[in-house]
């Protein structure tokens, strides 16, 4: 028997790092998934295979002994077979639609992906079950997520999340279209994350302004979305890659690419931690082919993406 669940990526349209300190976000997910298929083995081995690498390791291997990139897999594995008390091993295989370590949700989408696909060798589970897992996962590798991105993943849709408080799945149909450009530069995002710690630490009055500042443009933002007012939308977007900035968390190439879509999309920001990563340009039929040539011409990667609204899918194939 196999298997198999998948999530989509995603995009923060605003609030990353804030809301590591207790802040809002507004995440969408996208319609690029990853897949995880899962099968038990007489191996008594956890097998891994994905595009960041292979492993083949004992079944009650260390943490250590396998690399950040395979180890929450590696940890949801052993943790569903400890927990069933089962003498079997796990062979999991991961593919991708989407580029990992660009700020679109790759870590996230394979943790609940994986998180769904092995607990379903076992029988059936929740979304939220599914979740659960895959957040404490994630935290092997960066111990200080939010745990929004997975909150995405999971659900799929656009949502608002408080760090602290309840998850909240917008009602409304979406009308826009975001534009994804990627440096092509990849991040570690828990890198990312202790350096906009650092600037926190050495300037915490002006980071606690940005925090209010913040949650502001997010509520406006809340009502600009409703209203389907894209241009409201875009200039706040603009407006959070400022506070970006300021925490250090855009560098040149991110900077040359937002000043190639302005006063063509509707504004604007780097997704994700930053420093490296993609940009996001909101648009819709009226900018939206502009929008894509004008990076094209400078021959940035980039595409068009719509929004993901099944979330996590998950299904067993003998
Ligand atoms: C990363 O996609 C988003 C951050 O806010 C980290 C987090 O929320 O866990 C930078």
């Amino acid at each position: 028997m196999k298997s198999i669940s998948s999530a989509p990526g995603k995009v923060i349209l605003f609030g990353e790092h804030f809301i590591v300190y207790g802040g809002k976000a507004i995440l969408c997910s996208i319609d690029k998934r990853i897949t995880v298929e899962s099968e038990l083995t007489g191996t008594g081995r956890i097998e891994i295979k994905s595009s960041l690498g292979e492993i083949s390791v004992p079944k009650d291997a260390k943490p250590s002994e396998v690399g950040s990139a395979l180890r929450p897999i590696a940890h949801i594995a052993q943790r569903m077979l400890s927990e069933r008390g089962s003498e079997s091993g796990v062979r999991v295989s991961v593919t991708a639609e989407f580029p990992s370590g660009v700020g679109l949700g790759s870590s996230s989408a394979c943790c609940v992906a994986a998180a769904s696909s092995i607990m379903g060798l076992f029988g059936e589970h929740t979304k939220e079950q599914a979740l659960r897992l895959a957040i404490d996962a994630e935290r092997t590798i960066f111990e200080d997520t939010s745990g929004a991105d997975c909150n995405v993943c999971t659900y799929g849709g656009i949502i608002e999340y408080h760090r602290h408080g309840m998850t909240e799945r917008l009602a409304f149909e979406p009308k826009f279209t975001l534009i994804v450009a990627n440096s092509k530069t990849s991040h570690s995002t828990s890198d990312v994350v202790s350096k906009v710690k650092k600037y926190k630490d050495l300037n915490p009055a002006i980071f606690s302004l940005l925090c209010s500042q913040e949650e502001r443009l997010i509520d406006d933002a809340m009502s600009a979305l409703r209203e389907n007012d894209l241009g409201s939308v875009g200039a706040r977007m603009s407006q959070n890659q400022k506070y970006l900035e300021q925490i250090g968390v855009s560098n040149e190439r991110l900077n040359s690419m937002l000043e190639t879509v302005r006063g063509i999309s509707y504004g604007a920001k780097i997704t994700g931690a930053g420093d490296g990563g993609c940009i996001i340009a909101m648009t819709d039929e009226s900018n939206l082919n502009a929008t894509m040539n004008a990076l094209a011409e400078k021959n940035y990667e980039c595409f068009a993406t719509k929004i993901d609204t099944a979330g996590l899918q998950h299904k067993v194939t003998e």
